[in-house]
């Protein structure tokens, strides 16, 4: 009877509210990503022994779940793709069932145990993950920087750690781990958690996360990959082709840290490193505690790209230690730490600098918001609806810009000073803890905002409605007048402009303005011709410059094959889909598909995902 209870449930993807009202410390908010049921069974510790096989494409090994458990007659799963061979308990068999699978959710798993249970629980799953994981990017030597050994990395943001661990995934759920791994002779592996600084010649290495996290933040890579200190508390990893290069880019890592300190707090995970990944890693950063995920395009040589890691670095308050409950709750997550980064920049950099990210922020905001009233406006909300979606679809500029400049609205109603204070207290009291916006909201309203001045904000159409309210604060933006200016000289009369001391936001800002204000063939040809833009070696620079160029059809010398090079080599889905979208918008189908047939083995899944619906690509299979 419990069995087909137990069923019955599982195959409901959408469950029950469990909401816990009477114990609001370990209040649980249902997550209509994950088919846990944590209210009866909590995931509190994950110890797992694990086999990383580059042939087979498979982690082989066993994930002992530890459970904290309320008269539960079953205890919920989620899965994507793993092939279970048992589950056991005290090495007994235990029942067990996996529901249908779920293009989205995977497959629910359900412990039956013999009994129901209350206290702690341990389940010893023993599974292998599928070739095709889409957590897993398994990478040939010739995708490396040093082409002589493979390397694997994983990404589990947002629903993907089902993908190679069995457990309750999702970010209201928070366990400890220790991992036991054992990869290939010569490859050393690091996850988010302590860390070896060497090389084990029996190529087994033992893991550790002692503070409780979500299992989005669950991470590995392995590799041929060294280590070099750059400071009392942090360093960075990487192929040694590139260790040298990275470890001076990243130099300042540690004065990101004091500055953030003194905002909001100390930093609760020891040792922050950063990991630098071969270019096919489809974002920016991925912050995972203790090491943050890196694509090696912010590797610039002179470090004009270093705000990703001040926001990489804030997510570790907003995000790793205040965590969003659900993914309809991701503008917690982001538009506090696109806040956070941005007073990190200014500590660090000046203000001035702040105000340039600040700039660009509005400006994509601005675009992206006049897009999405066309098509989609309810994904303008910041408490977005995801029921049933994709929790990447929330990965926009809403979360990220509308979010911050939410804050910074509150900001300014209250002033910097009672803003910081209510933020340390905030990231304090809910340290290791889930927030929803309604709670969040809640607790503003509470602590830092009388009903008038919410009122005055218009906080319930910033937080609940759609679009960009017209209260949206902005700011001249300072450095960027004098690239404005510019602007208007190179459209007006085609003269050149001081740009020997322009950085490279000051060219994203002018690349940008220059596409807004239409911009015709013979003018980007003319600025090829003064500023070698299809030369430069920034990625950043080098997406916005094919953005603009490839609609206007042009095809200046070598600029058709300097694409198809970016397109084949870099796999970030940041800079992906505006280039191939732009060869869409120039009528060039044909290119984009020759390019995209070629390139797409070298991508993440996440990356060909995205591409294969912008592209219409059916993958055969
Ligand atoms: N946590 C995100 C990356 C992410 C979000 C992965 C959602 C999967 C699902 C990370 O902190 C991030 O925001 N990265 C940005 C860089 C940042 C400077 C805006 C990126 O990768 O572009
Ligand atoms: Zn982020």
């Amino acid at each position: 009877m419990q069995k087909i209870v137990a069923m019955a449930a599982l195959s409901l993807l959408v469950l029950a509210c469990q909401t816990t009202p009477s114990n609001p410390a370990n209040r649980q908010v249902m997550d209509p990503h994950s088919h846990a049921r944590p209210a009866q069974a909590i995931m509190t510790h994950l110890d797992l022994a694990m086999a990383v096989d580059f042939r087979a494409k498979a982690i082989i090994g066993t994930a002992s779940i530890t459970f904290d458990c309320h008269d539960a007659d079953s205890i919920f799963l989620d899965s994507d793709g793993l092939i279970i061979h048992s589950i056991t308990v005290d090495d007994k068999p235990v029942d067990w069932l996996h529901g249908e699978a779920n293009e989205l959710l995977g497959r629910g798993i359900c412990i039956v145990p013999s009994e129901p249970v209350t206290g702690t629980y341990v389940a010893d799953i023993h599974y292998a993950s599928a070739p095709d994981a889409t957590a897993l990017q398994w990478l040939r030597p010739e995708q490396t920087n040093g082409k002589t050994q493979p390397f694997l990395f994983t990404q589990s943001q947002a629903i993907l750690a089902r993908t190679w661990i069995p457990c309750q995934d999702g970010p209201g759920v928070r366990f400890t781990y220790h991992a036991s791994v054992k990869v290939p002779s010569g490859l050393m592996a690091v996850m988010s958690a302590t860390n070896p600084t060497t090389i084990a010649e029996d190529g087994v290495y033992e893991f550790d996360m002692r503070q409780p996290i979500p299992s989005y933040l669950m991470a590995l890579a392995v590799g041929d990959l060294a280590f070099q200190s750059t400071g009392p508390r942090t360093g960075v990893y990487a192929e040694p082709a590139i260790l040298k290069k990275s470890a001076w880019e990243f130099a300042e890592t540690e004065a990101m840290i004091q500055a953030a300190e003194a905002l909001y707090g100390p930093y609760a995970w020891d040792q922050y490193d950063l990991l630098v990944l071969p270019a096919s890693f489809p974002f920016g950063g991925m912050e995972n505690p203790r090491l943050t995920f890196l694509t090696p395009t912010v590797i610039t040589g002179d470090r004009s790209l270093v705000s990703l890691i001040a926001h990489e670095l804030a997510h570790s308050w907003s995000g790793n230690l205040v965590t969003n409950a659900t993914w309809n709750d991701f503008w917690l997550n982001e538009g506090f730490t696109v806040y956070f980064e941005h007073r990190i920049m200014a500590a660090v950099y000046g203000e001035d600098y702040a105000n340039m990210l600040r700039a660009l922020s509005h400006a994509g905001l601005v675009d992206e918001v006049n897009e999405m009233m066309v098509k989609h406006p309810e994904d303008s909300k910041l408490d977005i609806a995801l029921e049933g979606r994709n929790p990447d679809d929330a990965m926009t500029a809403i979360a990220y810009d509308k979010g911050f400049h939410f804050l910074l609205l509150v900001e300014e109603a209250v002033g910097k000073e009672t803003f910081d204070a209510f933020l340390t207290t905030y990231f304090q009291d809910h340290q290791f803890k889930s927030m929803t916006t309604d709670r969040f909201i809640a607790y503003l309203k509470d602590q830092l905002l009388d009903a008038a001045t919410w009122e005055q904000i218009r906080g319930e159409e910033w937080v609940y409605g759609t679009g960009l309210p017209d209260n949206c604060p902005v700011l001249p933006p300072l450095r960027f007048e004098a690239v404005d200016l510019a602007l208007d000289g190179f459209l007006s009369e085609g003269s050149l402009m001081p740009q020997d001391q322009w950085t490279t936001h000051e060219w994203l800002r002018f690349l940008d303005q220059l596409g807004n204000k239409g911009a015709n063939l013979s003018q980007v040809t003319a600025l090829d011709g003064m500023y070698h833009l299809t030369a430069s070696s920034n990625a950043e620079i080098q997406a916005a410059w094919f953005a603009l160029a490839i609609p206007l059809q042009y095809r200046g010398d070598g600029f058709q094959t300097v694409v198809e090079q970016f397109l084949t080599s870099v796999g970030r889905r940041k800079f992906l889909t505006p280039t191939y979208k732009a060869m869409l918008e120039a009528g060039d189908q044909d290119w984009a598909m020759t390019i995209y047939q070629a390139a797409r083995p070298g991508y993440h899944a996440v990356a060909t995902q995205t591409m294969d619906d912008l592209l219409g690509f059916k993958p055969a299979s």
